[in-house]
């Protein structure tokens, strides 16, 4: 036994779904699991189907679908209120000409609105293009344009952030606002609503490719890309619900991030609807009191977050949430950065729970490592393959490398919710694949002898700020348009709270001094242009920035190199 073992986190009691996660490995089939889906006998399928209106068709209308809460405002929406105002959204939009195929951009904040706007596009056979709610100017004309996008789903605030004069694709802005908060051309969904009767079948049948959504998400270079996923998907997120959320009919669910994030929609929306539980959903901005607040009043049994907020509650100390009566809550889950032993253990004392790690990307489309709370925890690991997964470890070649060494975390190809394409880019679709049957992560890892993955890195540029993917060529796309830039690299710099943050090296042009007020000035540009959780929180001028000397790239390993060498020298 190494040193590690003697803190594995074994299981708790309790009646799981999946009791014998080796035993599920060696039985497993993706055709068992489609079982549970009507369209084994139907032959129509559609996501939106079998997360709401399958359950009023089977008798639960009357139950739960959505518990919003926001500070005083609070209210429930049942299965059978969230099919029927998707089916009038629906009927609208195709009035207004959405149709199967169509990429819908929804721009909304965590609200009842966005979940029925995400239902009622996926009705029509469109693909869902929901966006993260802090996107300005740039993130959003990136992404439409990018797509050539129609069609936008917004409200009158979130909705003057779309630089429409760019955005000669966009035909139809529809505002969930009342008209008299409308701009000249928007469409006024309550004003359509109120005109167009609901059509009660209006669902769109689709094949098992045809797009489900869209995410665009960063990598190390170029802007952001395209994911696209396909109705396929849902086998596999139905069955992470049921086995990884561990979700029972009787759950109330809250998971924290936002739909426009990927955790947000397959995580948020998809698995546990279509394992049929009670959506919490949650406005407004993490703050440690509200969200013991909301896990306490809503009544969540079941809850899925990322490290940073559980650091940002472990960092209020252990009495705060002595507060609240937590005890519903039964089963916790984590990802979307490394979960540290430490916030294992801080669960465990203060919540009495454990902290179960899963890995999955944007790209894969569902969970593919994860920890079943029917076994052990190793602190440090991201947990194991699902059943059905395969991983290895390649080194740059495409061998596999034994027990133990860093290498590339590879996924035997293929899986149902692997995404379907990048968006009309080939290219990048085959990148991921350079080795043949192998999916390429872009994560370093080891795998060790009972086959826990532990996550070592990235092997390219990507940072992850608090769970948030962040390109640094869009960062540094952004920095270069503002006067006083020549050129800027940005970087990942460790971070005890947030994992990773942006920071930022700057070259002025002449004529420009460096004083903090102009480092402030340019931080506030990339806030107020791009996004709040890209900007840097750190930057800093320099002479010249290291590069390649063939092809002048500038070479971010260097300036984390650098970085890391003066905050191993504290
Ligand atoms: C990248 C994917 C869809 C999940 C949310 C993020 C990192 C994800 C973990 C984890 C350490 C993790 C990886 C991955 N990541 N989960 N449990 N431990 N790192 O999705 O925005 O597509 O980012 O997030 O680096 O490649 P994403």
């Amino acid at each position: 036994m190494t040193l590690l073992a003697r803190h594995h986190l074994p299981p708790k009691e309790g009646d799981y779904n999946l009791r014998n996660y080796l035993e599920a490995c060696e039985t497993f089939s993706w055709a068992e699991a489609e079982k549970a889906f009507s369209w084994k006998k139907t032959g129509r399928i559609n996501m939106a189907h079998e997360c709401v209106d399958k359950h009023v068709e089977e008798g639960y209308g009357s139950k739960t679908a959505i518990h919003y809460i926001n500070g005083e405002d609070e209210y429930k929406l049942t299965f059978k209120e969230v099919k029927e105002k998707s089916d009038h959204l629906a009927s609208v939009l195709r009035a207004h000409g959405v149709k199967k195929g169509d990429i819908v951009f929804i721009f909304l904040p965590k609200h009842p609105d966005c979940y029925i706007a995400m239902m009622a596009v996926i009705k029509l056979g469109a693909i869902a293009g929901p966006l993260f709610e802090a996107f300005m100017e740039e993130a959003i004309r990136d992404r439409v344009a990018d797509c050539d996008g129609k069609f936008m789903i917004t409200d009158h605030v979130l909705g003057k952030r779309i630089p429409k004069n760019d955005l000669p694709s966009l035909e139809k802005i529809f505002i969930t606002s009342s008209p008299e908060h409308c701009e000249a051309g928007e469409i006024s969904l309550p004003a359509e609503l109120a005109a167009i009767e609901r059509e009660s079948d209006i669902t769109e049948w689709l094949d098992m490719e045809s797009g489900l959504n869209i995410h665009y998400t960063s990598g190390s270079t170029g802007k952001p890309k395209g994911v696209v996923h396909a109705h396929r998907a849902m086998v596999q997120q139905y069955l992470t619900g049921k086995w990884v959320l561990d979700l029972k009919n009787d759950d109330v669910y809250w998971c924290t991030a936002h739909p426009g994030w990927v955790t947000g929609t397959v995580y948020g929306i998809f698995a546990p609807w279509l394992n049929r539980a009670t959506l919490v959903v949650n406005g407004g901005r993490f703050d440690a009191r509200s969200w013991y607040r909301t896990l306490e009043k809503t009544e969540v049994t079941v809850w899925y977050s990322a490290p940073t907020a559980f650091r940002m509650l472990m960092a209020e100390g252990n009495d705060l949430q002595k507060e609240y009566d937590l005890s519903l809550l039964r089963h916790v889950l984590s990802v979307g950065e490394p979960l540290n032993p430490e916030v294992i253990y801080w669960g465990e004392e203060t919540l009495g729970k454990r902290i179960h790690d899963t890995w999955w990307m944007t790209e894969t489309g569902a969970q593919l490592i994860v920890n079943l709370p029917s076994e052990v925890i190793k602190p440090g690991s991201m947990g194991r393959p699902f059943p059905g997964i395969q991983v290895a470890i390649l080194d740059d070649d495409g061998n596999i490398l034994p027990h133990g060494e860093v290498g590339h975390l590879a996924i035997k190809a293929s899986w149902p919710a692997i995404m379907r394409e990048i968006w009309k880019n080939e290219e990048k679709y085959h990148s991921y694949f350079p080795f043949p049957g192998w999916y390429l992560s872009g994560d370093l890892a080891i795998l060790d002898e009972d086959g826990y993955v532990f996550f070592q890195g990235r092997s390219d540029d990507m940072i992850n700020s608090s769970g948030e993917r962040i390109g640094p060529f869009e960062v540094e796309s952004k920095l270069i348009e503002h006067p006083a830039v020549a050129e800027a690299g940005v970087i990942g710099k460790p971070d005890a709270l947030r994992g990773e943050i942006v920071k930022a090296f700057i070259v002025l042009r002449k004529g420009y001094k460096p004083s903090d007020e102009l480092l402030e000035d340019i931080r506030q540009f990339v806030k107020k242009k791009l996004a709040a959780h890209a900007a840097p929180r750190e930057a800093e001028f320099i002479d010249q920035l290291p590069k390649t000397k063939i092809s002048g790239k500038i070479l971010r390993r260097e300036l984390k190199a650098r970085e890391l060498e003066k905050i191993n020298k504290r």
